[in-house]
């Protein structure tokens, strides 16, 4: 159990209820069904499974167990959590997941609510361990079947404060470590396998090998899910989506969206029509660049050069979230007046992904506000278009994959985010044209240093921001007085929590320094040290 106390404020209740959530169902292949207790690996389990070419999906975890046995997974998955089994708001399972005859496996806080639901005795831990911890596979003679040809001893990541003191009737010890003397158990007769650790982090040894002992070996996996595979069943999908309509696709200049829009012209061809609006916020070349990409990659592209009104509209606004309210209806206008020259048009592309899928019901985060933006909301509904979504099932690192089948070029493919709202959320006040100059010039900057030195695609983003604070210099003989841009590189997992990057010093000099002479109108650099919490990635 990993509790990270600044995730579960964020995201108290990810599953309010059953109701609201809706499940993807629309695969054929055999799944593993993870049911999530609110751990922050949850994602890194159904992702890990992937990996292992086995299809996963992600569910709340008072699923009914009718509802689990309807879906017909071949196996399930416990998650971790934060919460102690003891506390009376801790989340539980169906008990009857536990009699469906389909295999499972409780990892962490899902070890102890099956300890605790089948009859076992969960206690607080004398010793508690979180980080690193050695565990001895136990048992003579044939290994447990999750420890096939794993080392009888591996190092693991444990992260729990409780652990299980007894187990139910039935079970038999499978692992014991320092701390944990049952820190694995299982019961193979009723397919039901438990650990304390968690096999999906990379700090666990062999933890792949483990979660691929449970699918394929428990769970008689074979493989059935390959990025090229995925590609001709979305294809065939949106063909029996879309029949003879048309779709439009708005262009975000991302990975996301330009996958989807890839996969749909495959589909239907020239019936579908890419819109992409140069905003005026967009970094240096890059409206030519996606412009050639597209080209490239024969897409049929309505290319909306929209920067004047964009710029007209935004004179003399400060506030940030004016901003980001008027480039968000702007876009819409302008997306909607080109949409209107098309003809008929029933669809809407968007390349929302999995992760938007199963947050998409967050009560509180950033997650659901960032995607309000990025995904061009109020669109379909003012439109009455039905969304075709290709992406659905898949995870980030999945659309890169296929991305890269589909030819995208690999500097694109590992592009680091960039916001919808551009450099308007880049430069501290007023958008002008003279100060999306020096940000786009400075920015450039940053991006082939960071590049050059190889850190581009190990830090989540990596950019400049314009202060429009100006402060006395000496260049030359002459006194200065101009603006600071500053710069932000970050590391993230998800972008909702970050910590700055620990760019070497030398690299942050040559930015810096090629800055202050190159463009011209910024006299001083300094560098964000600020993590997220408390303050933002973007500074606005
Ligand atoms: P903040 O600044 O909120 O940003 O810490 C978190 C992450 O989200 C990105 N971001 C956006 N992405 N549309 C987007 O597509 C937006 O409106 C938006 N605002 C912030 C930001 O770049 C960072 O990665």
């Amino acid at each position: 159990m990993h509790y990270n106390i600044l995730w579960f404020l964020l995201c108290p209740h990810r599953y309010n209820s059953v109701e609201s959530f809706q499940p993807v169902f629309s695969v054929n292949h055999q799944t593993v069904l993870v049911l999530d207790f609110g751990s922050q690996y949850t994602q890194l389990i159904a992702r890990r499974l992937r990996e292992l070419s086995v299809y996963s999906e992600i569910w709340p975890p008072n699923t009914p167990a009718e509802d689990i046995r309807a879906r017909g997974p071949v196996g399930i998955i416990l998650s971790g959590g934060p919460k102690s089994v003891s506390d009376p708001t801790a989340p539980a399972c169906d008990s009857a997941v536990f009699e469906i005859g389909t295999p499972v496996l409780g990892i962490c806080y899902g070890m102890q609510l099956m300890a605790h639901s089948l009859g076992g005795r969960v206690a607080p831990a004398p010793q508690r361990e979180f980080g690193h911890a050695i565990v001895s596979v136990t048992g003579q003679g044939a290994p447990a079947a999750l420890f096939v040809d794993i080392p009888p001893e591996i190092r693991v990541w444990a992260s729990h404060g409780d652990f299980v003191a007894a187990t139910p009737e039935g079970f038999s010890v499978v692992a014991t470590s320092a701390n944990a003397p049952i820190a694995g158990m299982s019961d193979p007769g009723r397919g039901l396998y438990a650990i304390l650790f968690h096999p999906e982090v990379v700090h666990t040894e062999r933890g792949l090998e483990i979660l691929r002992n449970f699918a394929y070996g428990v769970c008689g996996c074979t493989g059935d899910w390959t990025m090229a595979s995925f590609v001709e069943e979305a294809t065939a999908k949106v063909r029996a989506q879309v029949g003879n309509g048309r779709v439009a696709c708005a262009l975000s200049g991302g990975v996301d969206s330009t996958v989807a829009a890839l996969i749909i012209h495959r589909a239907i061809e020239d019936r579908l029509t890419c819109i992409f609006v140069d905003n005026g916020v967009l970094r240096l070349d890059e409206a030519a660049q996606i412009r050639k990409r597209f080209e490239r990659l024969k897409l049929p592209l309505v290319f909306v050069d929209a920067s004047k009104l964009f710029l007209d509209r935004l004179a003399g606004v400060v506030d940030p979230e004016q901003k980001r309210k008027i480039i968000g209806s702007t876009f819409i206008d302008v997306f909607e007046e080109q949409a209107a020259t098309l003809g008929q048009v029933d669809f809407l592309a968007q390349g929302t992904l999995y992760p938007d899928v199963i947050e998409s019901v967050s009560v509180v985060g950033q997650s659901a506000m960032i995607k309000s933006h990025h995904n061009v909301g109020g669109l379909p509904g003012r439109m009455r278009m039905t969304l075709v979504e290709p992406l659905r099932e898949l995870f980030k690192d999945e659309v890169r994959a296929v991305g890269r089948k589909l030819g995208l070029d690999e500097e694109f493919v590992i592009r680091q985010p960039f916001p919808g709202p551009g450099l308007a959320v880049r430069i501290l006040g007023e958008v002008t044209p003279p100060r999306l100059d020096l940000v786009r010039r400075a920015d450039a900057i940053v991006a082939e240093e960071v590049r050059r030195e190889g850190w581009y695609a190990k830090i989540w983003q990596s950019f400049a921001v314009l202060l429009p604070v100006q402060s006395v210099g000496v260049m030359g003989d002459a006194r200065t007085y101009e603006y600071t841009i500053a710069i932000r590189a970050v590391e993230s997992r998800d972008g909702m929590t970050a910590d700055w990057a620990r760019l070497p010093h030398d690299l942050l000099a040559r930015i810096s320094s090629r800055i202050v002479n190159e463009v011209k109108g910024i006299n001083r650099v300094v560098y964000d040290i600020s993590s997220k919490p408390p303050s933002t990635i973007e500074w606005e």
